[in-house]
């Protein structure tokens, strides 16, 4: 079966990018990126690609290759429903905020109600494919609801998790380690496959691409994410232990690293990790394990997330001890509020958590981040706040205690100490000299990210603080 016409539900983070890479390598096919959210749309197909909702090293070039010609976003999801072979469903899927599995189960009410559009717009067989992470066994339930609202036509439900991570997406895409792709092990189920084995293998080799069955493929997702933030969350762990002891965090990642057993990537010790995914993910997994009796297993993986909880606590304790046991009345410079750099995404970043933590004690929060801007910061701090219950007033209050600037000079002039929150290069390239010069004294730097040469800022006459560093 070829495929030649493809449909993405939700362009955002997962869907925007690779359907951009499908078009761009696979000329043939038609890719059409629907989504509910107007303006969302209207971004993705602004003349000016400056514009485009997502920022994302390579993606402008990728979709302005390949927009207008096989790769089309628009609202109109019936439209695209129906004239699709195959239709990946990439919108998002939360930590429920309400009742049973709130902040640990996954919401799954926007695939629920995609899978009901899809059966009832649906006049010819279709390939559903799951893009967005979901619970195992997911699947199943899409297909329970696609056969018993659907028109009587054959729907074949495929797992293919994105592995891409934010600020190398379109590397990842081009040059994916894997991919994976799961599904039923009938003789419709395997036709499936090799349809959507079929597209990726217009630029991936054969061995670039596995395939299982759905729920390995489905519970790989939640594996691998797990596995990844284990090791940041034990790297962290073992932050603390450096500092008390006078290891050197860095030193230890590379000396356990060079074992090739162990390997060097994701040792970097932070002030935390964050991102939509990571959390969300152990969470999911946690719930999982739980919801099949399986406690020991559950609070295993919790202890991930209780061990990065704790390093965002530690690093803004350590500001407030460290500044004479209060930040009150304080300017705190942030430089810094993505959750990685080379992206304009904050989920869950580290910096929510710990500027809440410092305006509690009383702080003015100056930010500087060369890609996120003040209406998402304040609205990311709002969103925390209003789930931890805080009143309308407070919030208020809180609120008047955060500045965001476009020139980074303007929040590091009379700051009494500065955080590194996101490791954006730029940060490493500042006359630091200067800026020393404009602090009040001490001038203290807390490196949440050990990007700056601690050796030099304490030359020039800074309290340095690295993380797993004295
Ligand atoms: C999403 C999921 O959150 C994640 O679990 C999964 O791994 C990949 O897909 P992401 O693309 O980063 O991640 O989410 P987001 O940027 O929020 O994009 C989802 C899009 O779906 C949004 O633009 C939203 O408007 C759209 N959407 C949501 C719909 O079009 N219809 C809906 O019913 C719900
Ligand atoms: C992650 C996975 O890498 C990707 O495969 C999956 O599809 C989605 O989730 P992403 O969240 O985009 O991707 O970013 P990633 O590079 O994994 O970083 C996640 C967080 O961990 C960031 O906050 C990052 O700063 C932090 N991190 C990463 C560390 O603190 N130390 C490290 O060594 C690596």
């Amino acid at each position: 079966m070829k495929i030649k016409n493809i449909c993405c539900l939700g362009a955002g983070y997962v869907g925007g990018p690779t359907m951009s890479v499908i078009a761009l390598k696979c000329p043939d096919i038609k890719v059409t990126v629907v989504d509910l959210n107007e303006a969302r749309i209207a971004a993705w197909n602004d003349e000016n690609l400056d514009n485009l909702p997502i920022y994302e090293p390579g993606l402008a070039e990728v979709v302005s290759k390949a927009r207008g010609k096989n790769l089309f976003f628009s609202t109109d999801v019936d439209a695209a429903i129906d004239a699709a072979d195959m239709i990946f469903i990439a919108v998002n899927t939360p930590t429920k905020t309400y009742g049973e599995g709130k902040g640990m189960a996954a919401d799954l009410k926007f695939v629920e109600l995609c899978a009901r559009q899809i059966a009832s717009v649906a006049k010819n067989d279709k390939i559903i494919v799951e893009k967005s992470t979901l619970p195992v066994r997911t699947a199943e339930t899409l297909k329970n609801i696609l056969d018993s609202t659907g028109n009587g036509v054959n729907f074949e439900v495929l797992s293919n998790p994105e592995f891409l991570a934010e600020g190398t997406a379109i590397d990842d895409l081009f040059n994916a380690d894997r991919v994976l792709i799961g599904g039923n092990q009938t003789p419709s189920g395997k036709i499936a496959i090799q349809a959507l084995v079929d597209v990726y293998s217009n630029w991936l080799s054969p061995k670039q691409i596995l395939t299982t069955n759905v729920w390995s493929s489905e519970l790989s997702k939640l594996t691998a994410n797990a596995f990844l933030a284990q090791r940041i969350s034990s790297i962290n762990a073992l932050s603390a232990l450096c500092e008390a002891t006078e290891a050197d965090v860095d030193e230890v990642a590379h000396a356990i690293g060079t074992d090739s057993r162990i390997g060097p990537k994701f040792l970097k010790a932070s002030v935390g990790f964050g991102g939509s995914c990571f959390q969300k993910d152990i969470l999911n997994l946690v719930y999982l394990c739980r919801h099949f009796n399986l406690p020991e297993v559950a609070n295993y993986w919790e202890q991930v997330i209780i061990m990065n909880d704790y390093q965002k606590y530690r690093f803004a304790k350590n500001i407030i001890t460290t500044l004479f046991n209060t930040v009150n009345g304080k300017k705190i410079a942030f430089l810094g509020w993505a959750f990685k750099k080379d992206t304009n995404d904050t989920r869950e970043s580290a910096a929510i958590y710990v500027a809440d933590h410092l305006i509690e004690d009383g702080a003015d929060i100056h930010v500087y981040d060369p890609k996120v801007s003040e209406s998402k910061i304040k609205a990311d701090l709002r969103y925390l706040w209003e789930l931890e219950g805080t009143s309308e007033s407070r919030i208020t209050q809180k609120l008047a205690q955060v500045f965001v600037h476009k020139d980074y000079n303007e929040i590091l002039k009379n700051s009494h100490a500065i955080a590194i929150l996101t490791e954006w290069d730029e940060f490493t390239t500042y006359d630091w000299e200067k800026i020393y010069r404009n602090m009040y004294k001490p001038a203290f730097v807390f490196d949440g990210r050990n990007i700056l040469d601690e050796t030099v800022l304490k030359q020039i006459g800074f309290q340095f603080k690295g993380i797993g560093k004295v």
